[in-house]
């Protein structure tokens, strides 16, 4: 069989099967001030996933399957595209790395380790940053300040898989009037299972007897093939592909190009991540490597210039 045959879409509809979460009509008007802030500024708009999603085995939920992403990705990513002009809505999972914080955050240090206590002279005691970290703290404070000043970044979170695949599809509608200037990166790491409500228990899944617990999870639909025909129609999508095995990694990339329509998918593996990663486009593959610094200083301005030339080439031949 064909990579791109297994790629098939489940015979239900998730939209309908599943409740629209709380947080969607929560979110929704902001998120539509944002971009109409944006419009009328004439900036270009990226929509930023990141981090992994969560599949419940109970309504109220005790136990729950992860997918694996701290996102790093995601977080690095925003802060280069505001750099670099843009509009980020940052759609991400709740306590992920976020653009800036993340410098600061789930590191091996805590962010007091930063700091220390300093005698003010009047007897007290004022707090200081360390010598060693003033410097990047300060261009990293300056990056933040100034997206706050300029409204450049909205923040959004989710938890579970329904809840990033409804915010998905909202804030994608919403952005679909921008047509091409919008871009789609979606770096979050999606799970393909899930548990659909009417299989879900309401209640904690008792283990009493030695039960032993056996999972018939559902494919979530592919939700890229929707992005692409009606969600956001001209609006230039990347997609991300992550393997653990190498030699699947190229004909995945093309697989899902091909079963999508969509315009980049950028792969990369489990290990390498931070290291190298692939932009399969329909007529091109380019490696992108570092060995040391952040690969999204390169990866983020190459995305950015195709996305030019994706609206360059959309407004061309309406
Ligand atoms: O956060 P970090 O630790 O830095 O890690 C970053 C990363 C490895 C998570 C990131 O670079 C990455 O690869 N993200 C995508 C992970 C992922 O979901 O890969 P996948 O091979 O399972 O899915 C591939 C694509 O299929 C996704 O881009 C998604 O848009 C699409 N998909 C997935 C599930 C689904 N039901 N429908 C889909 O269309």
């Amino acid at each position: 069989m064909a990579l791109h045959d297994r790629i098939s879409d489940p015979p239900t509809d998730f939209f309908t099967d599943n409740k629209s979460p709380d947080s969607v009509h929560i979110w929704n008007p902001q998120i539509t001030s944002f971009i109409a802030t944006q419009v009328a500024k004439h900036r270009p708009m990226v929509l930023v996933t990141s981090g992994g999603t969560i599949v419940p085995l109970e309504k109220n939920t005790v136990r729950f399957l992860d997918n694996f992403s701290a996102g790093t990705r995601g977080a690095c990513s925003a802060e280069h595209f505001i750099r670099n002009g843009y509009a980020v809505i940052f759609l991400h999972r709740q306590f992920s790395l976020l653009p800036y914080s993340r410098h600061y955050s789930h590191s091996t240090h805590c962010f007091l380790d930063f700091m220390d206590l300093e005698d003010d002279g009047a007897g007290g005691l004022r707090t200081v940053i360390l010598a060693q970290y003033e410097e990047e703290m300060r261009s990293v404070l300056k990056e933040y300040k100034r997206a706050k000043q300029e409204n450049s970044l909205l923040v959004v979170s989710f938890i579970t898989v329904t809840e990033y695949l409804f915010l998905l599809r909202d804030i994608a509608q919403c952005m679909a009037p921008l047509g091409s200037n919008a871009l789609l990166y979606l770096a979050a790491a999606v799970s393909d299972f899930h548990l659909p409500p009417d299989k879900m228990s309401l209640h904690k899944i008792q283990s009493h007897g030695g039960r032993r617990l056996v999972l018939d999870l559902e494919p979530v639909p592919k939700f890229l093939r929707k992005l692409v025909e009606h969600w956001a129609p001209q609006a230039m999508i990347v997609s991300f592909k992550l393997e653990t095995e190498e030699r699947l990694l190229i004909p995945k990339c093309r697989a899902a190009l091909k079963s999508y329509g969509h315009q980049l998918v950028i792969g990369n593996l489990l290990d390498r991540r931070k290291y190298e990663v692939i932009l399969v486009q329909q007529d091109s593959e380019r490696w992108i490597r570092v060995s040391d610094g952040e690969l999204e200083d390169i990866l983020v301005p190459e995305v950015i210039e195709r996305h030019k030339r994706w609206a360059v080439k959309m407004k061309s031949s309406i």
